[in-house]
């Protein structure tokens, strides 16, 4: 039984099985689909369900995000994403995400102190750093840092104490960005750039990366608050996989650290966060709106593995609506930065408008997804096609942390372990059955 009480149960399912009965409880969710629960089902049949890809599955309980996928809803804590990218800045958000609900004037000032004087790094990390290749994927540097972290603060490992849970959390988020930047900067072999501590999240983070030893990098407005609301429409997305992955790792008690080591590893597949860099990248390979038809007819072909990156989603069968807010912001930040038509973006607006024209892309209900126009974006403020997913993560901390933190403290939560449809072999006698295509 969940342990909300809103959750109320409703009715039952029947499900029957040669001639045996079981009553299934459904519950009601305050808004989207109800949930059958099955957790009682294999004690009683003897049966798992199936569910590749989790496409009918709710993992858990949660009160943190909630996506309507047919409408093109996002909300945050109740909050429609709309106006919280309008009227919110990013750290107001992770607090949102994290505490349930928008803190006052003084928490907010109070909390945004906290995560600030998180963002220095221990001196050694600056060593962990030289072991890597200077052509390292900056999300290698992501991954393998984070997890390192749980070796420099010890003293925040321990998941039953509330204060330390909190106090590693504010410290993942405040040190992603600095990771992120020192990832970056190690990558195009300049000197690391120290937080300023004077400065919001987001222009701290543009500081870390443009600023260098020879001249700061001055932070115009229009550039942070694209980079602030960057931030924002990433920050969480419920049950999807990187956070899926923080949850189930953070199920066995790993420390926070390690588990949102986990999440990064997740994040940077080209299905999931890695998508950012593969829509430009393949926008710059389309190249010409000539080109449009024969990159559609390949997304099209179920002999060519090629698919339109950046379009479709598990959960929305309408407009993405970071999407939607991440078009207009495009167009701000071009003509902010002195891009007149930009090749790319007109490219970009050509393609949609045909695809979302094209029965292929209307009957399977494909969309522009949040990294369609992202890249474009971040292409135009000064990042590298590498650096567009390690941003994803640097925002995406504040959910996972959010999740992570409301799995340890559901009294429901166990460790994760799915079961599997076996297909295998039924027991042999050692040696009655060799393969000859024993390699691969
Ligand atoms: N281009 C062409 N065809 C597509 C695309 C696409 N971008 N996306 C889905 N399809 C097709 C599939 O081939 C499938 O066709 P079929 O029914 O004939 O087999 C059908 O649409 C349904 O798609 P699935 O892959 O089953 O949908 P799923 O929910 O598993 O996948 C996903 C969603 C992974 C996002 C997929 O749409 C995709 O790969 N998109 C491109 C990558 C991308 O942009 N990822 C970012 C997602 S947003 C995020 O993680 C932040």
């Amino acid at each position: 039984m969940p342990k909300n009480k809103s959750t109320s149960k409703i009715k039952t399912a029947k499900l029957i099985i040669n001639k045996n009965t079981y009553e299934l409880p459904i519950y009601n969710s305050t808004e989207g689909e109800s949930v059958i629960d099955i957790s009682k089902l294999h004690s009683q049949a003897k049966l798992f369900t199936y569910d590749p890809g989790f496409t009918s599955t709710a993992s858990c309980e949660s009160k943190i995000t909630f996506i309507d996928g047919d409408k093109g809803i996002l909300r945050y804590r109740g909050y429609n994403i709309e106006e919280l990218a309008n009227k919110s800045d990013f750290i107001e958000v992770v607090n949102l995400l994290i505490y349930g609900d928008l803190p006052n004037k003084e928490q907010l000032k109070k909390y945004k102190k906290l995560i600030t004087r998180h963002t220095l790094l221990h001196e050694q990390i600056i060593n962990f750093f030289q072991g890597f290749r200077r052509d390292a994927h900056p999300m290698a540097m992501m991954v393998g840092v984070m997890g390192a972290l749980s070796s420099f603060y010890q003293d925040t490992l321990d998941i039953n104490d509330a204060h330390q849970r909190q106090e590693a959390t504010r410290r993942i988020i405040a040190k992603s960005s600095t990771i992120g930047a020192m990832a970056y900067k190690y990558s195009i072999g300049q000197a690391f750039v120290s937080p300023k501590n004077n400065l919001s999240f987001s222009e701290n983070f543009l500081h870390m990366c443009f600023s260098n030893t020879a001249e700061e990098y001055k932070v115009s407005p229009v550039i942070s608050k694209a980079m602030d609301t960057i931030f924002i429409l990433h920050a969480d997305h419920e049950q999807n996989a990187s956070t899926s992955t923080v949850r189930l790792a953070g199920s066995s008690g790993a420390n926070p650290f390690a588990c949102i080591a986990a999440g990064v590893s997740s994040l940077w597949g080209p299905a999931h966060g890695g998508a950012n860099q593969a829509a430009l990248e393949m926008l710059e390979e389309i190249g010409s709106t000539k080109n449009i038809k024969k990159y559609l007819n390949k997304a099209k072909s179920k002999k060519d593995p090629f698919k339109l990156m950046g379009f479709g989603h598990r959960v929305y069968k309408n407009y993405d609506p970071r999407a939607k807010i991440l078009k207009k912001i495009c167009k701000n930040v071009l003509a902010h930065v002195g891009i007149k038509n930009d090749p790319i973006l007109k490219l970009a607006m050509e393609l949609e408008k045909i695809a979302l024209n094209d029965k292929y892309f209307i009957e399977k209900k494909l969309y522009p997804n949040v990294d369609f126009y992202s890249g474009i974006i971040l292409r135009a403020i000064g990042f590298p096609p590498e650096m567009f997913t390690v941003i994803f993560a640097i925002a995406r901390t504040a959910g996972w942390t959010a999740q992570w933190t409301e799995m340890i403290e559901d009294p429901i939560q166990k460790i994760g372990r799915p079961r599997q449809y076996y297909t295998g072999n039924k027991s042999l006698k050692y040696g009655t059955k060799r393969s000859r295509k024993n390699t691969r």
